[in-house]
C-alpha cells in the first residue's frame, strides 16, 4: 500500500534545515549515516537568520576573564535556574569549539584588531561574548552549514512538509510528508529521526517568525507520544519593528543595544533605569520586553505604540558598518535613517524556550528513534533565553543530536516496514479539508488563534485570561476539524495552512495549559496574579503530553545539579564589562 507513493530510505531523517537541522545532518553524515534532510521551505530560508547579532561563546577574545564557567552561570541566571544544568554545561563548554569549527568551514566573522574573532555585548552576558558578522550572523552561519552539508552529500528534500511520524511498537521508523508544489505524498523510512523544526511564533499575531514556524516538530513529537517541557516560556524579543504595519514584528537585532543603542520613552526618559538600573538596555530580554510593554500601557509609548531605540549618537560610518541590515531595513521599510534619528520598537514573539524533552548528551527524546535539537527541543534555556545562546545551542546540540541519531541508527540492521494503516490515516487526514462542502476557511481560524494567543497568553498573564485562552483554543481545535479548502493540491497555500493549524493549535494549547499550571512569575512567564518567584516551582519542569485529543500537563522534578556547578552559579560576578 505504501508503494503507491514516492518513498525514500535513509538511516537518519532530519526534519528542518535551519542551523540545528543542518548541524545534526552534517554530524550524522560524518558518522557514516545516510542522511536525508526535509525542509518545508527553500534550503537556506530559516529562522536561524533572525539571530542576527551573534553567537554566544566564551572565546575570551575581548574580555580575557570570560570562560565557560561564567557563560554557564550567566545562562543559568538568565534562565532563572530552570535550565537543564547538563545542557547548560555542555553548551558553555562546547560553544567555543563549535564557533572555531564554523570558521574553519568558511564563516567569515568580524575581527579584533589583532585578527581574532570579534565579540560584542548582549543582554545578560557578563562579558562581550557574541562572535558576529555585522548584524547578519545567522545568515552567515546558515550559508556556511549549507555549503558544508551539501558538499558532504546530504540528500535534501526542499519544500516538503512532514505531517506524521510513523511508528512501530512506539518506535519512530519514518515519516509521511507531501510536496508543497504538487501536493503529492511521499514517505520516508528511517532508522532514526531528528526534529529541528524551530518554534511556533506564527501562533501569535506579532512575531519575528515567518510562515514556516508553526510548531511542527513540537506537534509531531506529541503525536508520536513524546513529552514536551516548559511550554509556558515564550520569548518576546523586546525590539521588533512597530511601524509600518506590514513589517510589524520584524526583528530589530539586540546588537543595536549591544553596540550602545539607548531606549527612551515618549518623555525622553531612559526608562530602563527604573526596571534594571545596573544593566539598563543590556538587561535580559524578559525584563526589557516587559519594561517597553509597561511604558506603552502607562501612556509613555512612542506614536505607534513602542519605545524609541536610538543609536544615532554613534558615528554614522560605525552604525553602517556594525548594523548594515538594520540601516537598510529602516531605510527601506520605514524611510528612517537610523544614523540620524531613533527607531520605534516593541516586543515581538521570537522564540519558545519549551520543547521536546531530550537527553542532554544525545538529544534523544522520550520516544525511541526520535531526537530533537535547537528550538524544537526544551530545557537548555530554562525560563528565558539569553540572546546569542540559540546559535550556540543549535551548533552544540545539533551536533550532539546528529551523533546520537547516527549511533542509534547504526544499531538497526534495516529500516522497519511502514504500517499501511498509519500511512492511510495520514493521507485521509490531509485530504479531509477538500472533501467538505462547507466549513470555515483556515485563514479566519488562524487569525482568531493569533488574536487569542496575543491577548490572552501574552507578555502578562492571569488565571482568568489563561482559562479563556484554553477555552478559545479548544473551540478553534474543534473548528479546525471542519475547515474547508478549495482548489487543487498543486501549490495551495490554504491547504498548507489548514494542515499547519493543527500543529499551531495543539502546541498553543500546551503553552496555555502549562502557563495556567505555573502559578508564579519566572523569566518569560509573568503572572499578574502570581507576581513572585515560587522557590518550590523553581524545582519542577512543566510537562505536556497528548492523550487522544487532550493535552495533559503535569510537573516533574528538575535533575539535581552537582555541587561544583552550583558553586559556579553562586560565585561572585566578574567586574564591569570590558
Ligand atoms: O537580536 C538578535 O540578534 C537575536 C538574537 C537571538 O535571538 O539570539
Amino acid at each position: 500500500m505504501t508503494d503507491r507513493f514516492e518513498s525514500h530510505d535513509v538511516d537518519v531523517l532530519v526534519i528542518g534545515a535551519g542551523g540545528a537541522g543542518l548541524r545534526a545532518a552534517i554530524e550524522a553524515s560524518a558518522q557514516g549515516a545516510r542522511v536525508g534532510v526535509v525542509c518545508k521551505s527553500l534550503l537556506g530560508k530559516a529562522h536561524t537568520v533572525m539571530a542576527e547579532g551573534g553567537v554566544a561563546a566564551a572565546l575570551a577574545h575581548v574580555d580575557p576573564r570570560d570562560s565557560w564557567k561564567v557563560h554557564f552561570k550567566d545562562t543559568m541566571l538568565g534562565g532563572k535556574m530552570l535550565n537543564n544544568w547538563r545542557m547548560a554545561q555542555l553548551h558553555a563548554q562546547e560553544a567555543p569549539d563549535r564557533v572555531r569549527e564554523l570558521e574553519h568551514w568558511g564563516a567569515v566573522f568580524d575581527r579584533t584588531e589583532d585578527g581574532r574573532i570579534l565579540q560584542r555585548n548582549f543582554g545578560g552576558h557578563s562579558s562581550p561574548r557574541l562572535a558576529h558578522v555585522g548584524d547578519r550572523t545567522g545568515l552567515e552561519m546558515i550559508r556556511t552549514l549549507q555549503d558544508h552539508g551539501v558538499h558532504q552529500g546530504l540528500e535534501v528534500y526542499m519544500e516538503c512538509t512532514v505531517t506524521k511520524l510513523l511508528t512501530q511498537d512506539r518506535r519512530v521508523v519514518g515519516a509521511f510528508a507531501y510536496w508543497r508544489e504538487t501536493g503529492r505524498f511521499v514517505t520516508f523510512r528511517a532508522k532514526a529521526v531528528v526534529l529541528a523544526t524551530g518554534g511556533v511564533g506564527k501562533a501569535y499575531k506579532i512575531t519575528s517568525n515567518s510562515w514556516e514556524y508553526t510548531g511542527d516538530g513540537h506537534a509531531l513529537a506529541m503525536d508520536a507520544g513524546a513529552e514536551l517541557i516548559d511550554m509556558e516560556f515564550v520569548q518576546f524579543h523586546p525590539t521588533g519593528m512597530v511601524w509600518p504595519p506590514g513589517v510589524q514584528g520584524l526583528l530589530v537585532t539586540e546588537a543595536v543595544r549591544g553596540e550602545g543603542g539607548l531606549l527612551r520613552n515618549a518623555t525622553g526618559e531612559r526608562f530602563m533605569e527604573r526596571y534594571d538600573p545596573k544593566r539598563m538596555e543590556l538587561s535580559t530580554r524578559d525584563m526589557v520586553a516587559r519594561a517597553i510593554y509597561t511604558e506603552v500601557k502607562e501612556g509613555r509609548g512612542s506614536p505607534h505604540g513602542g519605545a524609541f531605540l536610538d543609536i544615532s549618537h554613534k558615528p554614522a560610518e560605525v552604525v553602517k558598518k556594525k548594523l548594515p541590515s538594520m540601516y537598510h531595513q529602516f531605510m527601506e521599510f520605514a524611510n528612517i535613517d537610523i544614523t540620524k534619528g531613533p527607531m520605534e520598537v516593541g516586543p515581538t514573539v521570537h522564540y519558545v524556550m519549551g520543547g521536546v524533552r531530550v537527553d542532554a548528551d544525545t538529544g534523544a527524546a522520550t520516544v525511541p528513534g526520535l531526537f530533537a535539537a535547537g528550538e524544537s527541543s526544551g530545557g537548555m534555556h530554562g525560563a528565558n533565553r539569553l540572546g546569542g545562546n540559540s546559535l550556540s545551542d543549535l551548533l552544540v546540540f545539533g551536533r550532539r543530536a546528529g551523533a546520537g541519531a547516527a549511533a542509534y541508527a547504526a544499531k538497526a540492521t534495516a529500516q522497519a516496514p511502514l504500517d499501511p494503516a498509519q500511512v492511510a490515516a495520514a493521507e485521509r487526514e490531509l485530504l479531509a479539508p477538500f472533501e467538505r462542502s462547507s466549513g470555515p476557511d483556515p485563514y479566519s481560524v488562524h487569525r482568531r488563534l493569533q488574536d487569542t494567543m496575543q491577548s490572552l497568553v501574552g507578555i502578562y498573564r492571569t488565571e482568568q485570561d489563561l482559562k479563556r485562552g484554553v477555552e478559545a483554543i479548544r473551540q478553534l481545535r474543534a473548528e479546525t476539524r471542519t475547515v474547508r479548502v478549495e482548489g487543487s493540491r498543486a501549490f495551495n497555500p490554504g491547504w498548507h495552512l489548514a494542515r499547519d493549524l493543527d500543529n499551531m493549535l495543539l502546541v498553543s494549547e500546551a503553552i496555555a495549559r502549562c502557563a495556567l499550571q505555573r502559578k508564579e512569575s519566572r523569566g518569560a512567564h509573568a503572572r499578574l496574579d502570581y507576581p513572585n518567584l515560587d522557590p518550590a516551582l523553581g524545582r519542577v519542569n512543566s510537562v505536556a503530553v497528548r492523550e487522544g485529543d487532550e493535552v495533559r500537563v503535569s510537573q516533574s522534578p528538575l535533575p539535581e545539579m552537582p555541587e561544583e556547578l552550583r558553586a559556579l552559579v553562586d560565585a561572585e560576578p566578574v567586574a564591569a564589562k570590558a
